[in-house]
């Protein structure tokens, strides 16, 4: 797998880049850290990475903590308190913490202070300047006056199929020689969802499947069939996609449906249903998203008819 560590090697939008790039050499040509960035983006998208590359192109030290896992505010506290001048702390899941936690880094963020009550005292303490790098998928459960303390925000929309191609490209590299043709990549790059993540992981299944086929150029044709073994069909479809298109029309008749209706008929969680499952469907054009509910389109009901066809 490769996992990118410069800014350079990080398939963004050009705004995305500049907007990173400035506030690093703008902090690194003053001498002061880099601003507090916010890295929104569903699942794979490359928040992590992205906060990795800051670190590395600021070459400074960064902290990681998980938001579910810091329960307490001390918890925080210790963790700042041993924070050296210009280091990271990256806070993934930032959207997990507690109020008092959110609370606390008011006014760390704003003015570099911790404010802890003992009893009824108040105390600041003035800690050395750093950045709070926030990663989320839920940017909606995040406090206003925290969001505006991040100077830098960062949103990283599912990817085009031009970019995926280039992530399918940097991530198709092996050491027994096998090469994709284009056709190849251009054809794996539709199916991704637009999420780096799964490009990588089908990758790696396709080049199980040539491995143990004895291929060394991988077509088109090879692609689907390493598709096949993990149940991606040819629009990129999973086996929950299906069934939820399948239960919209067997079960729900084509009426619009709710999503929790929808969701616990398929046995799905309704959050997986609306974020992991729902934008791949409605963008291939399958599902329709109405005031009333979800229902089928036109191409959602040849698909149907098609997959349970092929089933009879
Ligand atoms: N823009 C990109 N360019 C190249 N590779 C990328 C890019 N974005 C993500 N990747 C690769 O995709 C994989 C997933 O990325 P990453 O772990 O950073 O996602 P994430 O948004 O942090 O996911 P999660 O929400 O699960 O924490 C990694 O292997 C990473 O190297
Ligand atoms: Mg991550």
């Amino acid at each position: 797998m490769a996992r990118p560590y410069t800014l350079e090697s990080f398939i963004a939008s050009d705004s995305i880049k500049n907007l990173i790039k400035i506030s690093i050499d703008s902090a690194k040509k003053q001498d002061i850290s880099c601003p507090h960035s916010l890295i929104v983006g569903g699942a794979g998208t490359g928040k992590t990475t992205l906060s990795n590359i800051i670190g590395h192109e600021m070459d400074v030290k960064m902290h990681t903590i998980m938001g579910p896992t810091i329960t307490k505010d001390m918890m925080l506290v210790n963790k700042l308190m041993k924070m050296k001048t210009h280091e990271i702390l990256f806070i993934d899941e930032i959207h997990s913490l507690p109020k008092n936690v959110f609370e606390m880094l008011y006014s760390v963020m704003e003015d570099g202070f911790l404010t802890m009550r003992i009893g009824n005292n108040t105390m600041n303490y003035k800690l050395k300047p750093i950045t709070i790098i926030g990663a989320t998928n839920m940017p909606e459960c995040l406090p206003t006056p925290l969001v505006d303390r991040f100077k830098v925000k960062v949103h990283l929309n599912l990817y085009t199929n031009e970019d995926i191609s280039k992530i399918i490209k940097l991530n198709t590299f092996n050491d027994r020689g096998i090469t994709f043709t284009d056709d190849a990549v251009t054809a794996l790059s539709k199916v991704c969802r637009g999420v780096p993540r799964v490009a990588i992981n089908y990758v790696d299944t396709i080049l199980d499947y040539a491995i143990a086929k004895d291929i060394m150029q991988v077509e088109e044709s090879d692609v689907q069939c390493g598709l096949d073994l993990i149940g991606i069909d040819r629009l990129g479809l999973n086996d929950t996609d299906r069934r939820i298109l399948v239960t919209l029309y067997e079960t729900f008749l084509c009426m619009p449906t709710g999503i929790e209706t929808l969701a616990s008929v398929v046995g799905q969680n309704e959050k997986i249903l609306a974020t992991q499952h729902e934008p791949f469907l409605i963008s291939s054009g399958l599902l329709l998203k109405t005031g009333q509910g979800r229902t089928l389109t036109e191409a959602g009901l040849d698909y149907v008819v098609e997959v349970t066809s092929d089933e009879a």
